[in-house]
């Protein structure tokens, strides 16, 4: 690329952040909250409703308006503007990103290479609505004329996790009549025990991949084609109406024996880290109902239409983004935990693992550059309270630090007796207890014994933010999941690394090719890898 941005270091606004920072780093929140009273009304947006409580994140009004000059300084705006257009801004790729058009309303014009794909869009979706409603109904019967009753989602990545999350945190809207399964490992123990209960006669499987390539997916496919004729008694034609496909690949589905009329259709433009809410959601779609999934939808297009066109300043992805990237290009904070006091949210870590970290953790700037800081934290978490009994010890009290976000909701799907003001009790207590530990002053005159009172002493200025909705429902998911989304692109528009491509993934995928048949080769092969790479063949050879 000809066109070489400044790199983000040398930008006027990360300057003035630099110098800003050595005298912030310091200040604790104690002090921030001390000196402005109101601060824990005042930083906070509420967007949708979304309540986001930022106050006690490490930053002050200078900070925050410094962040959002480096935003304008980094076009983020055009940048927006762009992929929402369909601007080909995947560029190592080529490609356009628009996985808001999958949520566009259906008079929507949005155009790539001279066409309208909103009408596409909406043609599968009712392709999948036809489909569901007949599942569902049970109209559409399997090989033995039996409805059907179990659907296994077998895809991997961004065609399993999404899903997976999904099924999860919506099963309380699901139809319980249907048994839902997620099969995406190439250990073969994914397999077996997604199915070891299932009877063949009653199971649909979705096979959910893009590129329909993916080894993992390809082979837990064919699997599961054997074990559905194995319990058919071997007649192919039961493939036809056990099987249907969500890809991009029609040559491909069809080479595998899937009829394309059971094909459900995405599009290039859409990434696989930002499918689900495509055809790859057709099990999402099995599961809560057209109705449930248009909901969704109508989440996600809420907050895109937010992200669009709010000011910088009230845009909650814009804020969110800008405060991590300071964490990390400032603090040289490593990793962000996100911990939902929810636990129908389970699988939303894994899920926004991939959607971070496989988005932007890239080292070469869209200009071709090394960066010459940060990108990516890692991300994790798990469903508070349990987390409180395993890592939160090293978020209180350890060397690294750790921004959280606290996700939680007024409303809980199981009123039990005190459980749901417990759980959120302890939500506010622990962004409490981060930000203001617990001081020296405070521990003695707890009556400590002197000797443990530095081990009792908690620092406290560790950042959160407070995510706050009413319920977790179809339309409160869409929402957090673009809101997740459009941070993580703000993120890469400041880093300005293309968030959209994912070489990274491909050498491993190679050499694995390469050693399985060195593993399964009856010869012994002259294996030309590293010592310990050929040790490890050998030892697996010889005790296999
Ligand atoms: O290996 C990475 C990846 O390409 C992800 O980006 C993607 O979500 C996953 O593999 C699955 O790919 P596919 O849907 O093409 O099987």
């Amino acid at each position: 690329m000809n066109n070489r941005h400044p790199s983000l270091t040398q930008r006027p606004a990360f300057k003035q952040l630099q110098t800003h920072f050595q005298n912030i780093r310091s200040t604790h929140l104690r002090d921030l909250f001390a000196a402005d009273p109101k601060r824990g009304d005042r930083l906070t947006l509420d967007v949708l409703g979304i309540y986001l409580d930022y106050s006690k994140n490490r930053v002050s009004d200078e900070t925050l308006k410094l962040l959002f000059e480096l935003a304008r300084e980094c076009d983020l705006p055009s940048k927006i503007a762009a992929m929402f257009r369909g601007d080909r801004i995947n560029i190592t790729e080529d490609r356009s990103v628009l996985h808001t058009a999958l949520r566009s309303k259906p008079d929507a014009t949005i155009l790539v290479d001279g066409g309208n794909v909103v009408p596409e869009v909406h043609a599968v979706l009712a392709k999948m609505t036809n489909l569901c409603d007949r599942i569902r109904s049970g109209q559409w019967r399997g090989h033995t004329g039996q409805p059907i009753r179990s659907i296994v989602n077998i895809g991997i990545g961004g065609s399993d996790l999404g899903p997976v999350m999904a099924y999860e945190a919506l099963k309380v809207y699901s139809d319980r009549e249907l048994t839902f399964r997620f099969v995406s490992n190439i250990d073969g123990s994914d397999f077996a025990e997604a199915v070891r209960d299932l009877n063949p006669a009653e199971t649909l499987f979705i096979i959910s991949s893009k590129t329909f390539t993916t080894l993992e997916t390809i082979t837990n496919a064919q699997t599961a084609s054997d074990w559905l004729l194995a319990g058919l008694g071997g007649s192919k034609e039961a493939v036809a109406k056990h099987f249907v496909a969500v890809s991009t690949n029609a040559v491909r589905v069809s080479e595998f024996g899937i009829d394309t009329a059971n094909m459900f259709e995405f599009w290039d433009w859409v990434g696989g880290r930002y499918s689900m809410d495509s055809a790859i959601g057709l099990s999402t779609m099995l599961a809560v109902g057209p109705t449930g999934f248009q909901q969704m939808l109508d989440g996600f297009h809420q907050m895109d239409e937010h992200f669009r066109l709010a000011p910088l300043e009230e845009n909650l992805p814009v804020l969110m983004g800008l405060i991590s990237m300071w964490y990390v290009n400032f603090f040289d904070v490593q990793t962000i935990a996100i911990l939902p006091y929810e636990q129908y949210l389970k699988r939303f870590p894994a899920y926004l693992q991939q959607l971070t970290m496989e988005s932007n953790g890239k080292t070469t700037t869209l200009d071709g550059q090394k960066v010459d800081y940060r990108t990516s934290p890692v991300y994790w978490g798990e469903p508070g309270t349990n987390g409180q009994h395993s890592f939160y010890q090293l978020i209180h009290q350890g060397t690294a630090l750790i921004p959280c976000d606290f996700l939680a909701f007024v409303e809980t799907a199981h009123p039990l007796g005190r459980h749901h003001d417990i759980l959120l009790a302890n939500a506010i207590a622990q962004s409490e207890a981060l930000a203001f530990g617990k001081s020296e002053t405070e521990v003695q005159s707890d009556g400590t014994a002197a000797w443990l009172v530095p081990h009792r002493v908690f620092d406290g200025n560790r950042p959160s933010n407070t995510l706050l909705a009413q319920r977790l429902d179809a339309v409160t998911l869409g929402k957090l999941i673009a809101l997740y989304e459009h941070i993580v692109f703000v993120q890469g528009a400041l880093w300005n690394i293309d968030s959209f491509d994912q070489w990274g993934v491909e050498l491993g995928k190679v050499l694995a090719q390469k050693i399985v048949g060195e593993l399964e080769s009856p010869d012994d092969l002259a294996l030309k890898h590293d010592s310990s790479t050929n040790a490890l063949i050998r030892r697996y050879r010889q005790l296999k």
